[in-house]
């Protein structure tokens, strides 16, 4: 069913809207319609109560939660529940919005265990709302985005040319933009950040994380950039500490690609510029196109060297779990998939 909602404004449904959702849509300005926030909390009617435990920052103690009730309003977002907590019941409650509309990034909490954006979200019967994880916590919802603003800015994300400007228009395809484009779709709202499990682990890894790394691949996956400077850069990322686990993905309300279209492709580049960062995986590749298989204690021996003899204790506990088998590496054993392997890494250009 197809809406014209103003000049520039036409917008389809798969389902035809009542009159007065018809009439909100205009007002409000959603033309993505199919993703109405009334299209998608459908368990709520107006008057409902809704619950929300909220993690308060106590600075002389610890912190805790505190519960209030909200009533519901059709479309209502987590921000309009916020909004009424502090309006009625908590004027000291802090958190942080600003555009209300998915384009500054400023407001993303944790509700229920995911992150979200507040102004985006759609309310819940029950939520329990807290800060970001992984960056301090000033007050209530709002964290410290300074950790994530120092890394880009060693990052350096700008261009910088090798050659001369040739002049507008300059001569760019979609294809040698593909991932920096979908890089420039990033609002920097961190909610991959807080989802990313290694930078939990805090200064156990260098890792920059996705935010970061995000921001980075606008320019440094753009053609125009001096590949000198992306090397430099590159070697301050530890972008080989990503385990692929699509946390960050699963959150990111921009829908960014960012395993596929940012870290892979960074992780590619930063094994052609900057090789010694890239032993681990060049190792893996070198041994799943030789054997068609991954070799643990091959992979070891490869990566640490004679260091590995420097830990026996830990190579016993790997041979007893079954986790390594010496007798399969020292005779090089191969399975049938090994000429297959090689094959595909070598047609990607991924094989060492
Ligand atoms: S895929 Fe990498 S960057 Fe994304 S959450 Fe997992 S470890 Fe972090
Ligand atoms: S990549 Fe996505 S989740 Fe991460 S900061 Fe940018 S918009 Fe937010
Ligand atoms: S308030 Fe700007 S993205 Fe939510």
């Amino acid at each position: 069913m197809k809406y014209d909602l103003g000049p520039g404004r036409k917008i389809e449904t798969a389902v035809p809207l009542a009159p007065m959702d018809l009439e909100q849509a205009r007002r409000l300005g959603q033309a993505e319609c199919q993703d109405t926030l009334a299209a998608r909390n459908t368990r709520l009617t107006e008057g409902d109560v809704l619950t929300l435990r909220i993690k308060r920052f106590d600075p002389e103690g610890s912190a805790g939660y505190q519960e209030y009730r909200a009533p519901y309003r059709k479309w209502m977002r987590v921000l309009d529940a916020l909004n009424w907590v502090a309006e009625n019941d908590a004027s000291d409650l802090a958190y942080r919005w600003f555009c209300g509309s998915k384009m500054c990034g400023t407001c993303a909490v944790r509700m229920n265990g995911r992150e979200v954006l507040a102004c985006w979200e759609a309310v819940e019967p029950e939520m329990t709302i807290e800060p970001l994880r992984n960056l301090p916590v000033i007050r209530d919802l709002v964290v410290d985005r300074a950790p994530f603003e120092r890394k880009v800015a060693e990052l350096e994300p700008w261009i910088e040319r090798p050659s001369r400007y040739p002049g507008f228009p300059e001569p760019l395809s979609h294809r040698e933009m593909k991932n920096a484009s979908k890089a420039l779709d990033c609002i920097a709202c961190m909610c991959c950040y807080s989802a990313c499990p290694v930078i939990g682990l805090g200064d156990l890894t260098d890792f920059a994380g996705p935010a970061p790394l995000v921001q980075f691949a606008q320019t440094a996956l753009d053609p125009r950039t001096d590949q000198e400077k992306v090397r430099k850069s590159l070697k301050l990322t530890g972008i080989f500490n990503c385990v692929s686990c699509y946390k960050c993905e699963e959150v990111c309300p921009a829908n960014i690609p960012i395993v596929s279209m940012v870290i892979e492709p960074l992780k590619a580049r930063a094994a052609a510029l900057v090789p010694e960062m890239a032993k681990h995986s060049l190792a893996l590749r070198a041994i799943v196109a030789a054997r068609g298989r991954v070799d643990p204690s091959a992979l070891m021996f490869r990566v640490q060297g004679l260091r590995v003899l420097g830990n026996l204790p830990r190579a016993l506990r790997l041979l007893l779990r079954g986790k390594i088998d010496p007798i399969k590496t020292l005779f090089r054993r191969t399975t049938e998939a090994a000429g297959a392997a090689s094959r595909i890494l070598r047609k990607q250009g991924r094989a060492p």
